[in-house]
């Protein structure tokens, strides 16, 4: 009688267990926040080749300083998007101090649940697995021709069109391959 207790406690033990536990796609990826320096900024948007025509997202915008040296630069529309909304305020307030807040805009909110499809150029600084989860969003909902640049984490075996060292920091290139 006590094993048939213990096994009947242990099921449903474990059946609380998985039903607390969200699916792996769900559960938080917290990158810190870690700045771009500069000349790496000015690096990535290099190898991206980042134009006037261009609409470039960072996906984990920090202080903006990606976007608004595209738009200060180039003359680019940029979005950012950062969960902290300290972040997002500070950006606001250092695109209108570079004098581009009529070219790019931020927002408080998930990556994961942004829209994308405006992109033409995405900016990436986050942990590799962040990395991981968003690789089929960026196939399926971003044009072909759009560019995918990364300061230090790949995608997996995504397979870069360009890879570079600059700074003793690696950077990524990709292209959306046509559907
Ligand atoms: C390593 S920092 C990069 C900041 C900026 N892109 C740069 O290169 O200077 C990563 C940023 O991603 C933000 N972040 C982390 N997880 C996020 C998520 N799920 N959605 C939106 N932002 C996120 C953090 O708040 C942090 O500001």
């Amino acid at each position: 009688m006590r094993f048939v207790i213990a096994l009947f406690t242990a099921g449903l033990l474990i059946h609380l267990v998985e039903a607390q536990t969200p699916p792996a796609d769900q559960i938080p990826i917290n990158t810190p926040y870690v700045a771009t320096p500069p000349e790496v900024v000015d690096a990535m948007l290099d190898l991206a080749k980042v134009s006037a025509r261009d609409t470039i997202f960072d996906l984990g915008c920090g202080d903006g300083r990606i976007v608004i040296e595209a738009a200060a630069k180039y003359g680019a529309r940029g979005v950012g998007i950062d969960l902290n909304p300290d972040r997002i305020e500070e950006a606001r307030a250092n695109a209108a101090k570079a004098g581009v807040a009529d070219l790019v805009r931020f927002e408080a909110k998930d990556l994961f649940d942004a829209d994308i499809s405006d992109a033409t150029v995405v900016a990436l600084y986050l942990l590799p697995e962040a990395n991981l989860r968003l690789r089929s969003r960026l196939t399926t909902e971003l044009k072909p021709g759009t560019r995918i640049v990364s300061h230090s984490f790949d995608m997996g075996d995504w397979k870069p069109d360009q890879q570079k060292l600059f700074g003793g920091a690696h950077l990524y290139l990709w292209t959306v391959h046509p559907k």
